[in-house]
């Protein structure tokens, strides 16, 4: 399929045989879903949406491209349809392309119908793994991908096996990410260093923010000069 995404090809690479039961949360045009059906990847996909208009577009997507015996197209918000049904049972759950605080509201309805959760969100990735650590769970995989000049953290959660959270600089930039420190991560940070200075530059000089982002500032020139000086 032409039109997938480096992003939306990256978290479909992380889906696993074993994977069979598939959502996806936020669908829009469902493009995702019918990438793994067309592929056989899995053998059932439940594609959700809030709105209309993206539940209309889906539900036309899936039958122009024929796996509507494949996915299931819902109009509902976030996790909510799960708790509808019985005998329910999804492998992995993807939540792409919205920010971390519509994607952690989205998460309190988690429940033990759901075995993992594959995350791509449009901002940084450090309360959703604070979530993991809070919930017990486990980190199974993390990838940096760029995409229009973007570069994004995909994380897989798994709720039985994995790397388990326990420091804040593994919360912030990702245990498995900062094993493997590349080129991708360093120009990441950097960007995210400028993105603090520029709002630093702005703030009023006794505002609240400016503690914590000058600590996560420390926490960033910490890993990437180490990286750089290597
Ligand atoms: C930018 S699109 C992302 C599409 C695709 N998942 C991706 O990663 O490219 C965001 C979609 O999420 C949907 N959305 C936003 N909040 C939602 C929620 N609470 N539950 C379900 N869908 C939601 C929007 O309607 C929109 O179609």
């Amino acid at each position: 399929m032409k039109f997938l995404t480096p992003r939306l090809i990256k978290i479909a690479s992380l889906i696993k045989d074993d994977d069979e039961i598939v959502a996806d949360i936020g669908t829009d045009h469902a493009y995702l879903p019918i990438y793994l059906a067309k592929g056989h990847k899995v053998k059932f996909v439940y594609a959700s949406d809030i709105n209309k208009n993206p539940f209309k577009v889906a539900k036309e997507n899936v039958k122009n491209f024929g796996v509507s015996d494949s996915i299931e197209v819902i109009n509902s918000p976030g996790l909510s349809w799960t708790l509808e049904r019985d005998n329910l049972i999804i492998d992995c759950c993807v939540i792409s392309g919205m920010g971390s605080t519509t994607i952690l509201d989205i998460l309190k309805l988690d429940n033990d119908k759901i075995n993992s959760y594959i995350i791509s969100s449009n901002t940084l990735v450090g309360p959703i793994r604070q979530w993991v650590k809070e919930q017990k769970y486990f980190i199974e995989q993390e990838v940096l991908v760029e995409d229009n000049n973007i570069i994004y953290e995909i994380i897989k959660i798994n709720k039985f096996a994995g790397i388990k959270i326990k420091k804040h600089s593994q919360i912030y930039f990702g245990p498995i990410l900062l094993k493997n420190i590349d080129k991708l991560f360093v120009e990441k940070w950097v960007k995210e260093k400028e993105k603090i200075n520029k709002i630093l530059i702005n703030l009023p000089s006794r505002d609240k923010k400016i503690k914590p982002l000058k600590k996560n500032l420390k926490l960033i020139n910490k890993f990437i000069n180490k990286e750089m000086s290597e």
